[in-house]
């Protein structure tokens, strides 16, 4: 007998038992109300809806459907609640976020059983990762809370802030976002997924036990008809969301021209790449980790497979091999790799997806293993012949899929990689380190792992480049997230139209015959507009000073290429890049005498204010170029042998539209850190005073700046916006104008998750420090990405 389990070494079943679970569940006769206002309510008409146990289809309790009224009597409680909770300071309401954390480790066994019965994902990892690492986000955001008055000086808190999260990971994702949420001392209204709602109401029962004022922390259950009420509701100030990108595109649109925040953690098609010289054994392991974890239910799940040519033949077989030793079953059996695919639904999906990509040509292997007879369950999938365009390449299937493709050489695989609309995350496996470290930074993507898969930490941001969303969670960026400048209070509504000149007096006819007309600055080049038109420019007394290109839509499309083109500015060290502005600093001051006259005509100011203005645009040239080495990346030491690099990376290219009213410094105070930190700009300059932005393309020529990196294209700033907004090979567009045309391109940006920045009508005053330079807008310039670097263990 002992010889024959030695033999077999099958595992038994090994069941973690669900009494507690269940007993929690007979307490509230398995039926749950909301939690608003630190109390639960429940009516007695309130439509409800089982939440089921995707392993065995039974109904595990009824969950309240809520209505919009439900949501605004939320909103009502975390408003009055919000005096009272922010007024306790940082200090308390770290002990608060402290007390959660320890109630979550002690209640850990319970919850981990709950999350498994609820969502059909293995005990193993409910237990070992998704509570431990809840707790961990609270113990984290403990200490922002405690450092919250120190570090976050100039910011406060949103205020009510609505948090939608997604069925995957229901308590981690759940803590990912109250946990920064309440550092800050913003109130929140949460929705859980309709599918897995039980996690998040028993962290409701604790966060009354913890101390927490009522109505900071409200819990609405339903389907996507209650996100979109908490999206919709005026009085919630911030959206942070995760779940699919047509939602959080969805949520983009109709949050568009509001101002409230917003951060979108959305989906993934993350590559895995495998390197002829990586430790094809550790990396198999690896695969495991990537996309049987949670059954591939992770947005950052490596769902494709980029094995080098070399190694494919052997990679392959050995990976069959691993997947016909994964054993798939109940989610309490602590002994089994994979378990239940939290839905019919979600199952459905799969399955269709991988018959399509069967259609279009792949091949699809599947190991001959045992499968549970009942429930939601899908086998462990290799898909190989697959190319770069099958559905299974290409689409989130959100499974336990893995789509496989060869490459050659380094530059392909980098190719290939970001051949996604997503950009959520990325493994590399190599023992080159150098390999490793080049490949990493090359990646569109914001969380690199190197010879590692899906680790995770409060301290190391999470969160995506491109269509995988914006914003992060965890680390200061993610604080970052839950507070907002204090300056914003204080901004006027900008005037609702500048008022034009009136033509007094023309140029005398000796003058027009010169060529008068300011050109286009594109590539490092002056250009003459596409149509070849071009408008009267009046100074500020009416009188016609002279004329300037009017660009269209060609116009801008030439002068993305030209910045598309220049690359080459984006990896300049920042040392380099500071030189250079400090050089355009120094032949702007050469000419400073004919850029205060130009002020001085063009928008009416006296003598001294065009001097002070002219001034304060070479303190931010120095200002940008003081940041270009200094706004830099950090470095983590998460509970792992290893270290996670924080590196600040350029956004890419950056669409700038200026202030109407104050051309100079508002264009100066836009693109200096845009440039500083590598990012190459198409600017649209103010329309009534471009004279001043095109004189200073004349600096450029003469100060090494490589051509592409500053392109000016001037004319009608709504339609040349407009132009921009839906240009993909923008990545960022920054606009400071109107509320219509802010709203208006938020609403475009949801098509490619483009960055935006807009003013939403208001003023800002380009002669404050605090609002035209420093942290606050160096942030709006690089997007964060996340590298983590494990090391040996044999010291
Ligand atoms: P989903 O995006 O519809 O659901 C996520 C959350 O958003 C849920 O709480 C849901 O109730 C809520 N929601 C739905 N419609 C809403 C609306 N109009 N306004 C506000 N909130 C709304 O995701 P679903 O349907 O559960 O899964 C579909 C696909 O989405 C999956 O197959 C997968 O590809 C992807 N997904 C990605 C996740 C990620 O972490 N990136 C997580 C969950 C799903």
């Amino acid at each position: 007998m002992i010889k024959e389990k030695f033999n077999s070494m099958a595992y038994g079943k090994a069941s973690e038992s669900d009494k507690e679970a269940r007993l929690w569940l007979t307490k509230h006769q398995s039926k749950f109300g909301l939690f608003i206002n630190g109390q639960w309510k429940s009516k007695a008409k309130a439509k409800t809806f089982a939440t089921t146990s995707p392993a065995t289809g039974e109904a595990i309790a009824k969950i309240t459907q809520a209505t919009a009224s439900d949501v605004d009597d939320a909103v009502k409680a975390a408003e009055s609640s919000l005096q009272e909770w922010q007024s306790m300071g940082g200090h308390q309401r770290s002990k608060c976020l402290y007390a959660l954390a320890r109630l979550l480790q002690k209640h850990a066994r319970v919850i981990s059983v709950l999350e498994s019965m609820d969502n059909g994902k293995s005990i193993r990892e409910s237990r070992d990762l998704d509570i431990p690492l809840a707790a961990r986000h609270f113990y984290y955001h403990a200490g922002w809370a405690q450092l919250f008055e120190q570090e976050f000086k100039g910011y406060e808190p949103y205020g009510v802030v609505g948090q939608i999260i997604p069925w995957n990971f229901p308590l981690l994702m759940l803590a990912w976002k109250v946990a920064p949420a309440l550092a800050a001392g913003n109130a929140i209204i949460l929705k859980p997924a309709e599918l897995t709602s039980l996690s998040a109401l028993y962290f409701a029962e604790l966060s009354q036990k913890a101390g927490i004022p009522a109505g900071v922390i409200n819990i609405v259950t339903g389907d996507g008809s209650v996100g979109a009420n908490i999206v919709e509701h005026p009085k919630i100030k911030k959206i942070a969301f995760t779940g699919s990108t047509d939602v959080g595109r969805i949520i983009r649109r109709a949050t568009a021209g509001t101002g409230k925040g917003l951060t979108l953690e959305l989906g993934g098609k993350s590559p895995f790449i495998i390197f002829e010289d990586a430790d094809i054994d550790s990396a198999i392991e690896g695969v495991v980790d990537a996309i049987w974890f949670n059954q591939g239910q992770v947005c950052c799940g490596g769902s494709r497979l980029l094995v080098q040519e070399g190694i494919a033949n052997k990679v392959f077989a050995k990976l069959k091999q691993r997947m016909q030793t994964l054993r798939v079953g109940d989610p309490l059996d602590k002994c089994i790799d994979m378990a239940a695919i939290v839905d019919q639904t979600q199952l459905e999906r799969i399955t269709k997806l991988v018959k399509q990509g069967a259609q279009e040509g792949a091949t699809v292997w599947q190991p001959d293993i045992s499968m549970p007879l009942k429930g939601s369950f899908y086998p462990p999938t290799l898909i190989t012949d697959a190319g770069t365009s099958n559905v299974c390449m290409v689409e989130e299937i959100f499974g336990p899929v893995i789509t496989a493709i060869t490459f050659r050489t380094l530059k392909e695989a980098v190719a290939l990689a970001n051949n996604s609309r997503f950009g959520l995350a990325a493994s590399v496996w190599s023992e080159n380190i150098n390999r490793a470290l080049e490949v990493a930074p090359a990646l569109k993507a914001g969380v690199v792992w190197i010879n590692g898969t899906n680790f995770f930490d409060a301290a190391a941001g999470f969160g995506g480049y491109k269509e995988s969303g914006f914003g992060r969670e965890g680390g200061f960026e993610g604080m970052l997230s839950y507070v907002k400048p204090l300056f914003l209070r204080t901004l006027a509504d900008t005037p609702k139209e500048i008022p034009s000149p009136k033509k007094s007096s023309s140029m005398d006819d000796a003058s027009y015959s010169l060529d008068r007309t300011a050109k286009l600055y594109i590539g490092g080049k002056q250009c003459r507009a596409d149509g070849g038109d071009s408008y009267d420019v009046f100074g500020s007394k009416g009188e016609l000073i002279g004329q300037a290109a009017l660009g269209n839509r060609k116009d801008i499309r030439n002068a993305v290429v030209a910045a598309e083109k220049a690359t080459g500015w984006t990896h300049y060290s920042g040392h380099q890049r500071a030189q250079i502005l400090y050089y355009i600093a120094e032949n702007l001051s050469a000419r400073a005498e004919e850029f205060i006259t130009r002020l001085k005509v063009t928008s009416g100011v006296s003598a001294n204010k065009a001097k002070t203005e002219f001034e304060l645009g070479i303190k931010r040239l120095f200002s940008a170029a003081a940041w270009a080495d200094k706004y830099e990346g950090t470095i983590h030491q998460p509970p792992l042998r290893g270290v996670v690099l924080s590196m600040k990376e350029a956004v890419g290219v950056l669409g700038i539209v200026s202030s109407e009213s104050s051309s100079w410094l508002s264009f100066i105070s836009l693109i200096a850190p845009a440039i500083a930190m590598g990012n190459r700009v198409v600017v649209v300059p103010s329309k009534s005073m471009p004279l001043v932005v095109t004189d200073f393309y004349q600096v450029l020529e003469t100060s090494d700046l490589p051509d592409g990196v500053i392109n000016i294209v001037t004319g009608d700033q709504n339609e040349l916006t407009k132009v921009m907004a839906r240009h993909n090979g923008i990545d960022g567009l920054w606009y400071f104008g109107s509320l219509q045309m802010s709203k208006e391109i938020e609403i475009q940006a949801a098509e490619d998750m483009k960055r935006t920045w807009v003013n939403y009508g208001k003023e800002y005053d380009w002669t404050d420090d605090a609002q035209a330079e420093g942290r606050n807008l160096l942030q709006k310039t690089v997007e964060i990405k996340n590298i983590w670097v494990p090391y040996g263990d044999q010291i």
